[in-house]
């Protein structure tokens, strides 16, 4: 029984396998309508949620299977002191796989080793959200047509990002990948991140210029400042509009930039740019449904 916590928990390989039976569902999708027949999927979300969870949910329901859900902590047991060890081995005693989000970082690693099903990290967290990278890998994958050579711009909240920092442990494993890190001082890449970028022999570039960079960009991937991680109001309020991409500042850009953005926005992408054709934020949602689809497959070891 496989669990999938952090992207690395996935090898090349798997990411390879997970994008190919995406790629057969949006192909064949009548194929899979039973695969999942009489299994339940539980969400476990203890922050709030509306791609993640209600994809998670679609993803299951269109395979046939059944959705146990549970969206607000507050209606849970956690409220009244239940922990998260606990409440992983109840679960596990109802559905057959376990999708968790949780504020705390680590804490669906710990359902993962009190559960006797399989847990998925939905975002834990500063941390990690590893199927967001899926849905970002088969984006880039069906944009790009490779994961080598590829320049890739993050932008915003490097620092509390989790989307970032996961997408960045799924392509470190690729060549040629060179990441432009734009951000402000207060919400760079935590240096065990960059280390992991050091560690694979790529390169890096940090600075809070997003338009001396723009040119020589492949991918741009745009990310929201998490005014719930702040300790203080005042700083976000500081910090919260630092990038604001418009139309006129995508005019140096690449014709065939793909700009990237794992949503919720608030302001860093102007609505205008959502009609550039190079707009892809809005595919990347409908990614994410078929990605967790092949990987609820893979991890309940349907054939
Ligand atoms: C992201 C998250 O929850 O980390 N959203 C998502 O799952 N698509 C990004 C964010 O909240 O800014």
């Amino acid at each position: 029984m496989k669990s999938v916590i952090d992207i690395k928990d996935l090898s090349t390989k798997e990411l390879e396998e997970i994008i190919a039976v995406a790629e057969d569902i949006i192909e064949n999708p009548e194929k899979y309508a039973h695969k999942c027949d009489g299994k339940k999927l539980a969400t476990l979300f203890f922050e709030p949620s509306t791609r993640t969870r209600l994809s998670f949910e679609a993803a299951m329901y269109e395979l046939g299977g059944h959705v146990l859900s549970m969206s607000d902590a507050m209606s849970s047991s956690a409220s009244k002191g239940e922990s998260v060890a606990d409440t992983a081995k109840t679960v596990s005693c109802y559905a057959d796989i376990i999708a968790m989000r949780h504020p705390k970082e680590g804490a669906p690693l710990v359902a993962a080793m009190n559960a006797s099903v399989p847990v998925i990290n939905a975002g834990d967290g500063g941390h990690n959200h590893p199927t967001q990278t899926l849905a970002d890998l088969l984006t880039i994958h069906r944009e790009k047509g490779r994961f080598d050579n590829l320049t890739v711009g993050l932008c915003g909240d490097l620092k509390f990002g989790r989307t970032v920092h996961s997408l960045i442990n799924a392509l470190i494993r690729y060549k040629g990948i060179k990441f432009v890190l734009i951000s402000p001082d207060e919400l760079k890449v935590p240096s065990y991140v960059k280390n992991e970028i050091k560690d694979c022999g790529l390169e890096y570039v940090q600075t809070k210029d997003l338009e001396e960079f723009m040119p020589q960009l492949d991918i741009l991937y745009m990310t929201r400042v998490q005014r719930e991680r702040f300790f203080n109001e005042e700083d976000y309020l500081r910090l919260k509009d630092s990038y604001i991409l418009t139309p006129e500042k995508l005019a140096t850009a690449k014709e065939d930039l793909s700009i990237m953005h794992p949503l919720p926005r608030v302001n860093e992408i102007s609505v205008a740019v959502d009609d550039d054709k190079r707009a892809c934020y809005f595919k990347q949602v409908l990614n994410g449904k078929y990605m967790r689809m092949a990987l609820i497959l893979k991890l309940l070891e349907v054939k």
